[in-house]
């Protein structure tokens, strides 16, 4: 059996006393929780994250990465930096990352293999557009984002990545994939795994992200192939984030 990984991805949102609120009531509601369970905190307070979550059941991560490992990239922050904080994850290729900071697949799958190489865990980001799922080439899409990473870092590195789908007019909208079609794409992207390579592809971790809250997680985490979720929004509210973890 796949393991449950419910992550909440903060965005930029918080404060040194916001996050010593939220860290505290979810570490107090977390004796019932089956799931395994992280947060992704913007780049300054992963040192707090350390302190806070180091010895309990919360894992933690950072949000992005630079693809190089050191130089003159002035504002950037590399996986071993990440590392230094005690990151477990890290998330590469979030839409808004690849939307407005023009990450490309090969920029995304460049920073993949870096995390990779930091013996960090990459949580990659692939998902359609609203547009493109009405020209009906959502699994086109999200093909070439994982072909990107298949050619970089070939299927084997998928044993040590989680995925995560977030089709793009989800994200923030309240509109969630229903879990038929969240479903779907999940399933698509574990059939093209296991084309390649069959025990992977049963190992992998594909999270489901876009509006996911307590009110929809139980149906959308029932679905075969949704094992967990990235959670934006909801994971700011500590009783949402605890009933989605509940929910995996
Ligand atoms: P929301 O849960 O706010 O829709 O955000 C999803 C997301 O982008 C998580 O990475």
């Amino acid at each position: 059996m796949r393991r449950t990984l419910v992550a909440g991805n903060w965005k930029m949102h918080g404060s040194l006393s916001e996050n010593e609120s939220l860290l505290s009531a979810i570490l107090a509601g977390m004796a019932d929780v089956k799931a395994d369970v992280a947060v992704c905190a913007p780049f300054p307070y992963l040192a707090q994250l350390q302190v806070r979550l180091a010895g309990s059941a919360i894992a933690w991560g950072a949000q992005n990465m630079s693809q190089h490992a050191k130089g003159a990239y002035t504002g950037e922050v590399s996986a071993s930096m990440l590392k230094d904080f005690g990151c477990k994850y890290v998330i590469v290729g979030h839409s808004e990352r690849r939307a407005i900071y023009g990450e490309s697949n090969e920029i995304v799958a460049e920073k993949y293999a870096a995390a990779q190489a930091a013996d960090l865990v990459p949580i990659l980001c692939v998902g359609e557009t609203l547009a493109e799922r009405e020209a009906g080439i959502t699994e086109a899409v999200v093909g070439h984002q994982l072909d990107a990473v298949l050619n970089r870092a070939g299927v084997a590195s998928l044993a040590k990545a989680v995925v995560a789908y977030e089709p793009v007019w989800a994200i923030g909208t309240g509109k969630t994939a229903s879990p038929e079609q969240a479903q779907a794409v999940h399933a698509f992207i574990r059939g093209k795994i296991r084309a390649l390579n069959g025990a992977v592809a049963e190992g992998l971790i594909i999270q489901y992200g876009g509006s996911m809250k307590a009110a929809n997680a139980r149906e959308l985490l029932g679905q075969p192939d949704i094992d967990g979720g990235l959670i934006g929004g909801a994971a700011l509210v500590a009783d949402e984030f605890l009933a989605i973890c509940r929910a995996g």
